[in-house]
């Protein structure tokens, strides 16, 4: 016997990314999982952004993003960047991460993460619920104990969490 299931459970685990947004006073961070690679060249990633988010905003306004890869350790931050929207807090005092000046773009990287894509958008268009954001990849970049392999990234792990995947995402 099949039954019929959210589809979602069945893509899971995925991993969990922070995006910045934004720049200066109105810098923003939110937690992603719809991310992921659409050309290898041009460096090409794909993010689905919530219709109703500040994020969304934030870079229809300034066409640049940056997919910060964050470590387990940085897990409650993660969920904090993906339960509250930055139209109401102020996510990197809330969260006590630190922004870092980016190489080529205006928002700002996180310190606290330990690797960078740096993303000017060349391309948007509606998916259901979500903007589809294809972006450049402009630059890339690791922290030198990441490259050798000794950081566990933040990935969903455990049940799915119908919370996360059936509330305001
Ligand atoms: C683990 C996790 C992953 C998420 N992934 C996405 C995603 O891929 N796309 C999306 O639109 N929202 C996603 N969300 C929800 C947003 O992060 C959430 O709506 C956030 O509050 C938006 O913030 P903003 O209004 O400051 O932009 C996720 C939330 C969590 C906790």
């Amino acid at each position: 016997m099949r039954l019929d299931v959210e589809y979602l459970e069945f893509m899971w685990p995925m991993r969990h990314f922070l995006i910045t947004c934004g720049a200066g006073d109105r810098a923003n961070i939110m937690a992603v999982s719809f991310c992921m690679p659409v050309s290898k060249s041009p460096p090409l990633i794909a993010c689905a952004i919530g219709k109703d988010t500040y994020s969304r905003k934030l870079i229809e306004l300034g066409m640049e993003f940056v997919v910060n890869v964050p470590t387990k350790k940085l897990q409650a931050k993660v969920y904090y960047c993906g339960f509250n929207s930055g139209a109401n807090v102020d996510k990197f005092k809330e969260t006590g991460m630190t922004p870092g000046i980016a190489k080529r773009v205006n928002p700002p990287i996180i310190e606290d993460c330990v690797a960078f894509m740096e993303c000017k958008v060349r391309e948007s268009f509606e998916t259901g619920d979500k903007i589809m954001f294809i972006g450049e990849v402009l630059e890339a970049y690791a922290n030198e104990e990441i490259i050798r392999g000794k950081t566990e990234f933040e990935y969903a792990v455990g049940n799915f969490p119908r919370k996360v995947y059936g509330g305001r995402f």
